[in-house]
């Protein structure tokens, strides 16, 4: 074994080792690999700012934010779709019922990288990605894969209560937006964003 494939192997051995690092321990792709940076925030993130169009009062057809859990498969393991678990309770999937067009957004200022760099979270180096697309439900095997993403992630959902009617969900991307360095953000084409690799190549 070469030296400097042993100290890769340390290194690997320590992070996967340490506690603190054990969720971080994937760091974040060079900014830019675009495609990469965004698949890296939206695998990282345990959650998410989702906007949709109101159906309430007073506030018909304005913007709404709100917080949703999300995973995209478990740690280590990144499909890029962002799924959900809803019930038709919750005041925004009330708005998803008649207009599923939503905004879904995260940002590395969730996870402890952008403090520890110091960066502003609207510093353009705190990188976040904004998805454009709509919510759908999902069955068969992929409710099976969002399922084994969101619990693993979540374990609170398993207790949920069972009448409320959760169901799972994905948000269907149609364009990702990009910002993680100075110059204004980017669009990256769905191909490449699926097709991208969230994790540093160590070996
Ligand atoms: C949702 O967005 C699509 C694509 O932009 C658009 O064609 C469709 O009309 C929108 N749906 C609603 C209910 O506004
Ligand atoms: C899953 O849902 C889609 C539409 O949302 C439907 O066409 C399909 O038949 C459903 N599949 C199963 C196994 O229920
Ligand atoms: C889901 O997203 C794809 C693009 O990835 C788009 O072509 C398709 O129309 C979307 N489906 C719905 C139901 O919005």
């Amino acid at each position: 074994m070469r030296a400097s494939t042993q100290l890769v192997c340390l290194l690997l051995l320590g992070l996967i080792c340490s506690p603190a690092a054990a969720s971080h321990w994937f760091r974040i792709p060079p900014h830019e690999e675009v495609a990469r940076v965004a698949r890296f925030i939206v695998h990282q993130c345990d959650w998410a700012s989702l906007a949709t169009i109101s159906t309430h009062k007073p506030v018909v057809g304005q913007p709404f934010s709100n917080a949703f859990s999300i995973s995209d498969g478990i740690q280590g393991l990144s499909s890029g779709v962002p799924y959900l678990y809803l019930t038709e309770m919750e005041i925004s999937v009330q708005d998803l019922k008649v207009n599923p067009n939503a905004s879904l957004s995260m940002t590395l200022a969730q996870t402890d990288y952008c403090r520890q760099q110091g960066f502003d979270p609207q510093s353009p180096l705190c990188a976040r990605v904004i998805l454009s697309g709509s919510v759908l439900p999902v069955n068969g095997s992929e409710a099976r894969f969002a399922k084994q993403a969101l619990f693993t992630r979540h374990l609170e959902m398993i207790d949920w209560p069972s009448g409320h009617g959760w169901f799972f969900a994905k948000f269907n991307i149609t364009q990702v937006w990009i910002l993680d360095y100075f110059g204004g953000i980017k669009t990256v084409s769905l191909d490449k964003y699926f097709h991208a690799s969230p994790y540093r190549k160590y070996l």
